[in-house]
């Protein structure tokens, strides 16, 4: 069997920046508590008009695929997560594909939200190590601008997601570098914990708490209502400590994992690349399991939580500084909705 190896690295952040300062023009908070609490210092926003979650995903796709040294229509399956797609369907990956002009070939939507990444690169990884493709392309993008709640009343999550995109091209490694695994996990017990509930098709089912406010009618009118927007029910919800608790038992624990069935130690790691979902979150990962702060990439500070676009983009950036070497043992390990969390394991 052929191992998986990452042949090319791509990003593409809009050039919009929006400080923390910035946010004050829309809401009641401020640079000393966003900076405290999470970390960050600023993060991009798209265009409003000009840029899609699928145009930055091209972005990323063409620096990613000329750095693979190959061309888009060389290009096998492409694989692309996000929460944050240009249509409720179809999904991004057939827009990018008809964007850059590809063959005829498979596109996929990985809808795991901050761990879409990783299920992404794990699903192309199976690919690649079968022989059935020999150049897939993944991307993970998010336009989280577009749907966030800029008042008050959403400042909890609105004041930590930016918008932005990374890709990777998956090629069959000649050596014995590669993906040495990828380990992936779920717990659908939360999931109403950090979710978007509408529009969707859930009708008040799942929980006693009533999700959504619908018109009243014998038949549809059920998906979308006055009422959802009138009672701000159509923007995403976080319980804030509560993913926070989790997340720190989850991101060592699946680390660990990735580590001990390749009978490896934090020591032989050289970068943990966790998703940038909270700098707090990353440093209580990093001194739990003893790494020194080379061994940690964090780029949270300058782009937000980019969610299935902050592990790619942080990758690339690593590499571009030349943190990534040859012969480099690498770890990416994401949590997040669902909850859903994974980590893969990499000699570079
Ligand atoms: N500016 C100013 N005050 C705020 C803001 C803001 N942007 N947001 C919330 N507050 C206030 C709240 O209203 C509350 O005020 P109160 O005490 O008067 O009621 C107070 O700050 C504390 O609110 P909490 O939500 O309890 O704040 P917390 O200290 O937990 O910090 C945060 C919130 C940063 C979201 C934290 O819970 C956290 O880091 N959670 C992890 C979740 C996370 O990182 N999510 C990222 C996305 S998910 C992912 O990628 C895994």
């Amino acid at each position: 069997m052929f191992k998986t190896k990452i042949s090319g690295v791509g990003m593409y952040v809009p050039k919009d920046v929006v400080t923390n300062n910035d946010l004050l023009k829309y809401m009641d908070t401020s640079d000393e508590w966003i900076q405290e609490r999470t970390g960050i210092r600023e993060r991009r926003y798209a265009h409003r008009t000009e840029e899609t979650t699928t145009t930055m995903g091209v972005e990323a796709a063409k620096i990613a695929i000329e750095r693979a040294g190959i061309t888009p229509h060389d290009i096998d399956f492409i694989i692309f997560a996000t929460l944050s797609p240009d249509y409720y369907f179809p999904g991004c990956g057939v827009l990018l594909q008809r964007a850059m002009k590809m063959k005829e070939i498979g596109a996929l939507d990985v809808r795991n939200q901050c761990s879409g990444f990783i299920y992404a690169l794990s699903v192309g990884d199976q690919f690649i190590k079968n022989g059935m493709y020999k150049n897939i392309l993944i991307v993970g993008a998010e336009k989280h601008s577009f749907g966030l709640d800029f008042s008050t009343r959403g400042r909890n999550i609105s004041v930590i997601f930016g918008d932005g995109a990374g890709a990777v091209v998956l090629q069959p490694s000649v050596n014995d570098s590669g993906i040495l695994s990828t380990h992936l996990h779920s717990d659908g017990e939360n999931a109403e914990i950090l979710a978007m509930y509408n529009p969707g098709t859930h009708a008040n089912h799942w929980k006693d708490q009533k999700l959504a406010d619908f018109d009243d009618a014998e038949i549809a009118e059920m998906f979308m209502s006055h009422k959802m927007i009138d009672k701000a029910q159509l923007f995403p919800n976080m319980d804030g400590p509560a993913v926070f608790k989790k997340a720190i038992e989850k991101f060592p624990e699946v680390i660990m994992e990735a580590l001990t069935v390749n009978n490896l130690q934090t020591s032989d790691l050289r970068l943990l690349i966790p998703h940038q979902a909270n700098l707090r979150i990353s440093q209580f990962v990093q001194k739990k399991l003893g790494l020194s702060d080379d061994q940690v990439y964090n780029n949270i500070q300058k782009y937000g939580n980019t969610t299935a676009a902050s592990i790619p983009i942080a990758l690339c950036e690593a590499w571009e500084q030349g943190k990534i070497k040859n012969g480099d043992l690498i770890c990416l390990a994401a949590f997040g909705s669902g909850f859903t969390w994974a980590s893969a394991l990499i000699k570079w």
